[in-house]
């Protein structure tokens, strides 16, 4: 019998691509998602079930995790900036919405629950490499919530014998993100209207590949993790954005005149990224698409897929 694990989330992002990964492997697929951020068109001709509802309705969560055996919990609010302008809302997507979650997977007796968290926000001005010994400090509302998540995802192994397990990712890249507001989306349409490349102070970055973290993702989930524990999901390298965009151009085979710098933003980690050591031995998990074949594949997707992402393409 195929084996019962629900996404919350699922049609976003990440959840695109992990969905896939687990139809591959034979998982029985059920999504949760509000549709808020993420494109049901992303899940046309998936073999899935989908439950339309939001995290901050603890009892429509504890309908939805009936018979599951385990949980990926990806649906979040995951914007530094707009976790900034409004942490409130924040709060409430990130951090009630994941303890509705945990409690509703309590109730239900899953076995593991996955949770995405993050390296960068995470972690803050940290200096890089950063890894599960690290000691965080957020300096966004944003990583702030990924933390306060992350305690409870710890307290409710102790308190409540949940498998819990937190997965913090690398800045993430690939198909399925036509919605996404991040770097890359907007260097691809800015470089496609011959319009500038901005570069907010000399940041940098550990670029994953979906495919790797999709893949870090159900290794969590098959190996016998400890309860309560962190793993990093990364590249172990970092990337200069200015050098991201370069690649982008030069994928598009444009020069580096399109590409200006500004001052750095407010919130905004200036350098990071993590080593996997831990995630290597305890889970087997090596990223391995290195970044100009990534980025030639991300490219690929979104000149396939315009109609996702250019307006009357
Ligand atoms: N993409 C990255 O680079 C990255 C890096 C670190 C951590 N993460 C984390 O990974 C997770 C997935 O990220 P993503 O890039 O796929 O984001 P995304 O915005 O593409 O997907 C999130 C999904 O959650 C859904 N959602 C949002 N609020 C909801 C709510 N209240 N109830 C139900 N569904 C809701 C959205 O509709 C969307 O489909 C998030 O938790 C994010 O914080 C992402």
């Amino acid at each position: 019998m195929a084996k019962p694990v629900l996404v919350t989330g699922g049609a976003g992002f990440v959840g695109a691509n992990l969905v896939r990964l687990l139809l591959g492997k034979g998982y029985d697929v059920t999504i949760l998602d509000n549709f808020d951020r993420g494109r049901a068109a992303y899940l046309d001709g998936l073999d899935v079930r989908v439950v339309r509802a939001d995290i901050r309705d603890g009892e429509a969560l504890k309908t939805a995790f009936k018979g599951q055996e385990a949980i990926f919990h990806l649906a979040a609010y995951g914007s530094v900036v707009e976790s900034i302008e409004d942490p409130d809302t924040n709060f409430q997507v990130n951090v009630v919405g994941t303890l509705n979650v945990l409690k509703a997977a309590v109730a239900n007796d899953v076995g593991k629950l996955v949770f995405s968290s993050t390296g960068g926000a995470l972690m803050g001005n940290t200096a890089p490499p950063v890894n599960e010994k690290s000691v965080p400090r957020p300096i966004s509302p944003y990583g702030a919530s990924k933390l306060a998540c992350e305690g409870y995802l710890c307290a409710f192994a102790e308190s409540y014998g949940l498998n819990t397990l937190m997965c913090r990712f690398a800045n993430v890249y690939g198909p399925w993100s036509a919605h996404k507001q991040g770097v890359f989306n907007k260097y691809l349409v800015a470089i496609d209207k011959g319009e500038p490349l901005v570069v907010y102070g000399d940041p940098v970055r550990d670029f994953i590949y979906v495919e790797d973290l999709v893949r870090g993702l159900t290794l969590g989930l098959e190996s016998d993790t400890k309860a309560g524990d962190a793993y990093h999901l990364s590249t172990n390298t970092g990337v200069r954005i200015v050098d991201l965009a370069a690649e982008m151009l030069s994928i598009r085979r444009k020069n580096d005149s399109q590409l200006i710098r500004h001052p750095a933003r407010r919130g905004e980690v200036a350098e990071n990224f993590a080593e996997g050591h831990k995630a290597s031995a305890d889970l087997g998990f090596t990223a391995q698409v290195t970044l100009r074949p990534g980025l030639e594949k991300t490219i690929e997707w979104f000149d396939a897929h315009a109609d996702l992402w250019k307006p009357g393409a």
